[in-house]
């Protein structure tokens, strides 16, 4: 079978790293017909596209999307992201964000809703620029939206050993939202009697990762408390450039997508120094969802010894080991 891969290698170390989880893929034998789409910050200062609802459409075709990163300092902040990177987001319906974390004492995964709370974009800006100016910055949550990414919280933790799902938010101040989540939480938690549950609110969270991750099994929450807590995430776990992810439609009604937490580093692109690990880790969860996990484990074990040296060096070394 030949999986049909849109690739948007994206701007800095995007394109460089994401070479490297392809070559990884293809030393599995996997079979992969990739498809280049030159999107990104780069390319809107070339001609000003970011997304247009064709190439969205061109996008809908493809079994999975595998993107390296998007975004560059010569664009102001949230063009490119929201027309992007949020866009295939929320139109490609990836309303379940998975980020695994593994280090020496713990292993966990979070799963962050992906197409609601503040990232929904509710708001907006009065007397912009005077001494009177407002700006508004709502969070949406519907029981929907809440509900279907709880639901695939519980179906992951069921599939784990410790079946154990935590709830995180901040239930204590953000009541209307907390309420919503918290309920639905209990409820579909009834459905699941093999899963034992937790809740701390998010500012706790952040101490129990850096001082007790190994309390953690599956941990949901809404997408913007997920971003932070996945950055930190990635930061007890070995630094950002390992941090993996997945943008999931676990409904399947049109392609994932895959990518590496960080993002494109133009400090350090070109020099060869860019750790390809994040994204080879992101094309490795890219076939867990493809149904080829023996492969993804492959990759997975790969990635377990560290190798230092170039960009493309890891890549090769990872590659070598896999086709071993
Ligand atoms: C991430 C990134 C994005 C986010 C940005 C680039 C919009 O930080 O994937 O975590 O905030 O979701
Ligand atoms: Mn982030």
């Amino acid at each position: 079978m030949t999986y049909r891969i849109a690739v948007i290698g994206g701007d800095g170390i995007g394109p460089e790293v994401t070479a490297e989880a392809l070559k990884v893929v293809r030393a599995t034998g996997i079979d992969l017909a990739t498809t280049d789409f030159d999107l990104g910050g780069a390319r809107y200062l070339r001609d000003g596209e970011i997304l247009s609802d064709a190439t969205l459409d061109e996008l809908r075709g493809f079994d999975a999307i595998l993107l390296g990163a998007v975004g560059t300092p010569d664009v102001p902040p949230g063009v490119i992201e929201r027309g992007l990177l949020l866009k295939m987001r929320f139109e490609l319906d990836l309303y379940v964000n998975q980020r695994p974390f593994v280090g020496r004492d713990h292993d966990f995964v979070v799963i962050r809703e992906n197409t609601e709370g503040p990232y929904a974009g509710e708001g907006g800006a009065l007397r912009r620029g005077t001494q009177h100016e407002v700006a508004t910055q709502g969070s949406v949550n519907t029981r929907m939206g809440v509900e279907r990414c709880v639901r695939y919280a519980f179906e992951l933790a069921r599939s784990r050993p410790r079946r154990h799902l935590t709830l995180v938010h901040k239930t204590n101040v953000l009541t209307f939202a907390g309420d919503l989540w918290q309920r639905t939480f209990d409820e579909v938690a009834a459905e699941f009697s093999d899963v034992t549950t937790a809740y701390n609110h998010v500012d706790a969270a952040c101490i129990y990762f850096v001082q007790d991750p190994q309390r953690y099994d599956v941990i949901v929450t809404d997408n913007l408390f997920g971003d932070i807590l996945t950055d930190l995430g990635g930061a007890v776990s070995g630094g950002i450039g390992l941090a993996s992810s997945a943008n999931l439609n676990p409904a399947r009604t049109g392609p994932s997508m895959f990518e590496p937490v960080h993002g494109s580093a133009p400090d350090i692109v070109g020099t060869g120094t860019a750790d390809p690990t994040a994204a080879i880790l992101s094309a490795a969860l890219m076939l867990d969802f493809l149904g080829q996990s023996d492969a993804a484990d492959r990759v997975r074990a790969a990635c377990a010894e560290p190798v230092s040296g170039s960009t493309t060096h890891v890549g090769d070394t990872v590659a070598a080991r896999v086709a071993g």
